[in-house]
């Protein structure tokens, strides 16, 4: 099954070289990103990532730092891995993240960036800046208070704007996220732009995933990219593809200018149109399982190789998991197939 391939060599940052043999499947997609959920908790609980209030199951056993350090110097050293993202739960509030983010830009990483609901980063963009973070995406749904008070279940949209306000100011880049939910935001879209074009930031709406079972909530809410981008059109709101549509970074959207302003906006399908051919990621829960896709039930139980630092197994794992990927995950399979672990356990 494993594709062989040649010893490659890196330079990391001190002059040195790192030979690694890096993870190609049978489709070419290379092995380049991790998505590392450092916590399964969070400090809000939105409804499209657990519809029923507390269903989240959270794990007690979660890897330590020191344990998912290891796993960053084992992808970046073994396997040629270039980028990290941080997600959750939420990433902010697991305290020792400042140092953790210090310790794993040493390891020659070419981006470090973290997905969060920005209501710490008014406090934690600038140490987290200091300790290497180069960027954030955050979630963001809507601009009225109490909607956004109600989708997050408790949650201050001055916070999450103020927590938007220092990223842009520290980091490299700042992106939103907006997942697209009918009757909640659609009509939103404008504010979004205008948002964008008054910041610089790019906002990223993101299609509903049916995730852990959420079905009557999926279909009251599901509203596709494609009709989002129509009722732009007859809006007389014109988009343009960027660098002929590549994407930026090492995530799956699609990103536009708006013609005529200086808004940009990205499109997240997974439903309707997936990136599954240039998936180049793979994810690590919090409690240290390593799963090929949000979208697959297939996990392995990776907590005791990485408590035993042993080298070969997590990296075997990871190429494992990587190479018996599918060519393409039909999120609407989800529907009929639920999950067992919400986004929230999963790493959104
Ligand atoms: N569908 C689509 N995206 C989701 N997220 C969480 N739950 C869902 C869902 N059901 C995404 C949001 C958030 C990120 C952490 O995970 O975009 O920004």
């Amino acid at each position: 099954m494993t594709h062989s391939t040649d010893v490659l060599q890196q330079e990391i940052p001190g002059g040195e070289t790192a030979s690694f043999r890096p993870v190609v499947d049978r489709y070419g997609r290379r092995l380049r990103y991790l998505r590392i959920s450092v916590t399964d908790l969070c400090n809000l609980s939105c409804t499209y990532c657990n519809p029923v209030k507390g269903c989240a199951a959270t794990h007690p056993h979660k890897l330590s730092w020191e344990e998912l350090e290891f796993l960053v110097d084992v992808g970046v050293n073994d396997l040629g891995i270039e980028a990290i993202r941080i997600t959750g739960g939420e990433p902010t509030i697991r305290p020792g993240l400042v140092n953790w983010v210090r310790r794993i830009a040493r390891h020659g990483l070419h981006d470090i960036a973290m997905t969060t609901n920005g209501i710490l980063l008014g406090r934690m963009a600038r140490p987290l800046r200091e300790a290497g973070l180069k960027r954030v995406n955050v979630s963001l749904d809507t601009f009225d208070g109490e909607k956004y008070r109600d989708v997050t279940r408790g949650g201050s949209l001055e916070r999450c704007l103020e927590g938007i306000e220092v990223a842009r100011q520290v980091l490299d880049r700042v992106k939103v996220n907006a997942v697209l939910l009918r009757g909640f935001n659609d009509h939103e879209i404008p504010d979004f732009l205008e948002f964008s074009q008054r910041t610089g930031i790019e906002v990223r709406f993101i299609e509903l995933m049916p995730i852990f079972g959420q079905k009557d909530y999926f279909h009251r809410h599901f509203i596709s990219v494609e009709e989002i981008k129509e009722r732009l059109a007859d809006q007389g709101i014109h988009l343009e593809t960027e660098d002929g549509g590549n994407r930026t970074g090492y995530g799956p959207a699609t990103t536009y200018r708006v013609v005529g302003s200086r808004a940009r906006i990205g499109f997240i399908s997974q439903m309707s149109d997936t990136k599954c051919l240039s998936c180049n990621k793979l994810r690590m829960t919090s409690d240290g399982a390593l799963k090929p896709c949000l979208l697959s039930p297939k996990e392995i139980k990776l907590a005791p190789a990485i408590a035993e630092r042993d080298r070969d197994t997590v990296a075997e794992a990871l190429r494992h998991q990587f190479l018996i990927r599918a060519e393409r995950y039909d999120a609407l399979e989800a529907l009929n197939d639920p999950f067992q672990r919400s986004m929230q356990a999963i790493g959104g």
